[in-house]
């Protein structure tokens, strides 16, 4: 795990943005298309307006969320609406796969998806969010699918129920984040950076970062 620390969260957004963009750049130098993963919450979002002004060739990229809250895609916690927003309405012209289906449950919902997003792995580009209880994408220590989710041999999407969500997730599973070409880690905030330091010391099962750590890169602003 390399830890990036930064002055200030301006400083913070850059660092990632560019990472993001040189790792999908290299990768379109190679092949065809590449696929991003970008978290939900609140921390990516000024990335994703970095994002949107970044000379790439986004229409060879396909974007899936890390995770979604069961919710219509045009409900304020979608994760696939937060990108539309900041993305792909800005001008991006990436191609997005929703991980939600507004005529399916979250276990249903969670194995048409895995078909959904089967042709586009692995991850070329991956950026995580975590939460100050060590939980990344929908992977929430404690919840209700965990140990399912980060089973090696988990399909890339499964359903994730915990108390500490306001509503049924789909998750992408463990093997398919540690699978990612690049994957970078963006937390900010004294309380997220003790957190990341606790779960080095602890069990997926306790931290679901912790099953990540070893090929984070990590950016970091107080
Ligand atoms: C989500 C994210 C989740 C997020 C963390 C941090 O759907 O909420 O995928 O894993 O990255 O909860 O969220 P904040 O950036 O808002 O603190």
């Amino acid at each position: 795990m390399r830890i990036n620390e930064h002055p200030d969260r301006e400083a913070l957004t850059l660092a990632v943005a560019h990472d993001i963009v040189t790792s999908l750049g290299m990768v379109l130098r190679a092949q065809d298309r590449a696929t991003l993963s970008l978290p939900g919450g609140s921390t990516p979002v000024p990335v994703f307006k970095a994002l949107s002004a970044a000379p790439l060739d986004w229409d060879r990229v396909t974007i899936i969320p890390g995770d979604e809250r069961w919710v219509p895609s045009d409900h304020a916690r979608s994760n696939a609406r937060l990108i539309r927003r900041h993305l792909l309405e800005e001008g991006v012209a990436a191609d997005l796969i929703d991980l939600y289906d507004p005529a399916l449950d979250p276990d249903a919902g969670a194995a048409a998806a895995s078909a959904r997003v089967a042709g586009f792995l692995p991850l070329s580009v991956l950026l995580l969010g975590m939460g100050e209880d060590m939980h990344t994408a929908s992977l929430f220590p404690g919840a209700q699918g965990l140990a399912a989710a980060l089973a090696a041999d988990a399909a890339p999407v499964l359903p994730i129920r915990s108390d500490t969500a306001e509503e049924p997730r789909v998750t992408l599973t463990l093997p398919v984040l540690k699978g990612a070409t690049e994957a970078f880690l963006m937390i900010t905030g004294p309380e997220k950076r003790a957190a990341l330091e606790r779960a080095a010391g602890l069990s997926p099962e306790q931290a679901p970062i912790a099953g990540l750590l070893r090929d984070l890169t990590v950016h970091y602003a107080d």
